[in-house]
Order: structure tokens, then sequence, then C-alpha cells
């Protein structure tokens, strides 16, 4: 079989907003019936919530549709995982700047076609909406996980429309 396509989603602590791309993503895989396809993972540019759970908000959201997150444990972006994943999905610019600083020189070129932000998937099927941030609910109310996760999963439903028309992959469900 084909290597599996790496999709890695990355936002700051990696414990609000990529575990939920991770997550629904994965869910979204799954119910395709296309899980065998995918190496689907997330990570955050700092490592300062390294080996802690979820954000209970971010647990509380995903749960309540099904979606069970609280097996996750963050962990900080290493440059392998710039080198190894096939897309890279940024939460906002700020967390696409920390990666292209991670690449260090020559890695925006090293990155190129491979790193996304979010909501370039939002309303758009190939990627190409603007660059508005996924706004960060750390801290927040459970309302900003309620947004959070609409923007995430609406954005993910792209995404994979996406990575299925690039890859190929009709069969699944
Ligand atoms: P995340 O949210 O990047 O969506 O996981 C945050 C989590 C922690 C912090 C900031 C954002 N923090 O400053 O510790």
């Amino acid at each position: 079989m084909s290597k599996r396509t790496g999709v890695l989603f990355v936002c700051l602590g990696n414990i609000c907003r990529s575990p939920l791309g991770e997550g629904i993503f994965r869910h979204r895989v799954e119910a395709a019936g296309l899980g065998d396809r995918f190496e689907i993972d997330s990570s955050g540019t700092s490592g300062w919530h390294a080996g802690e759970a979820p954000d209970p908000g971010s647990v509380r959201v995903a749960r309540a549709r099904g979606i069970d997150i609280s097996g996750q444990r963050s962990r900080a972006l290493t440059r392998e995982d710039l080198e190894r994943f096939d897309v890279i999905v940024a939460m906002d610019a700020s967390n696409r700047r920390n990666i292209l600083s991670l690449a260090g020189a020559g890695g925006a070129e090293a990155l190129r076609g491979r790193l996304w932000l979010m909501r370039n998937f939002e309303r758009e099927e190939d990627g190409s909406g603007d660059d508005e941030g996924v706004p960060d609910p750390w801290g927040g109310g459970a309302r900003g996980f309620e947004e959070v996760f609409e923007i995430v999963d609406r954005s993910c439903a792209n995404l994979l429309t996406w990575i299925r028309r690039e890859r190929g992959m009709g069969q699944g469900r």
C-alpha cells in the first residue's frame, strides 16, 4: 500500500485548538473509511503544556459531538515533524511564523505547498481562503470553545475533501 498521508495540526499550546483539529479530522477520516490511509497528529510551537491532556473546554465540546480527545497529550513541535508531515495546518498566523522560524533558512521553500492555515479551508475546498486565524479560546468561556469547534469542523471537512482529491483517494465511504 502507498505511504500514509501525514497531517499535523499545530497551535501554540497543543491543549485547545490543535487537539480539536486532530480529533475532528481523525473522526471524519474514520467516518469516510480512510483510517489506514492517514497518519494524524498535533503539536504546539511551545512546549509549555507538554505531557498535559487537552483543556477541559476542548474535551467537553468534542465529547458533546461524540468525539473523545481526552487521551491526547500535548507535545512540542519538532524540526523532524516539519520534514515528515505532508500537510501541516497552523491555527493562526503567529503559529505559522513560529513554524517558519523553526524551519530556519530555506524552510519556507521546503514547506511550500505543505504549510496551511486552518481557515484557508473554512469556506474553500482548495485552501484558497483568507488568512484569518482560529481564535484562541484559552482561558475564555465555553462559548469560545464552541466557536472553535465549529470553525475547525467546517475547515476539516474541506481539508479532507481537498486531500482526497489531491491524492486520488476515491475509495472509502
Ligand atoms: P492553544 O491555546 O494554542 O489553542 O493550545 C493556548 C494554550 C495555552 C496558552 C496559550 C494558548 N498558554 O499561554 O499557555
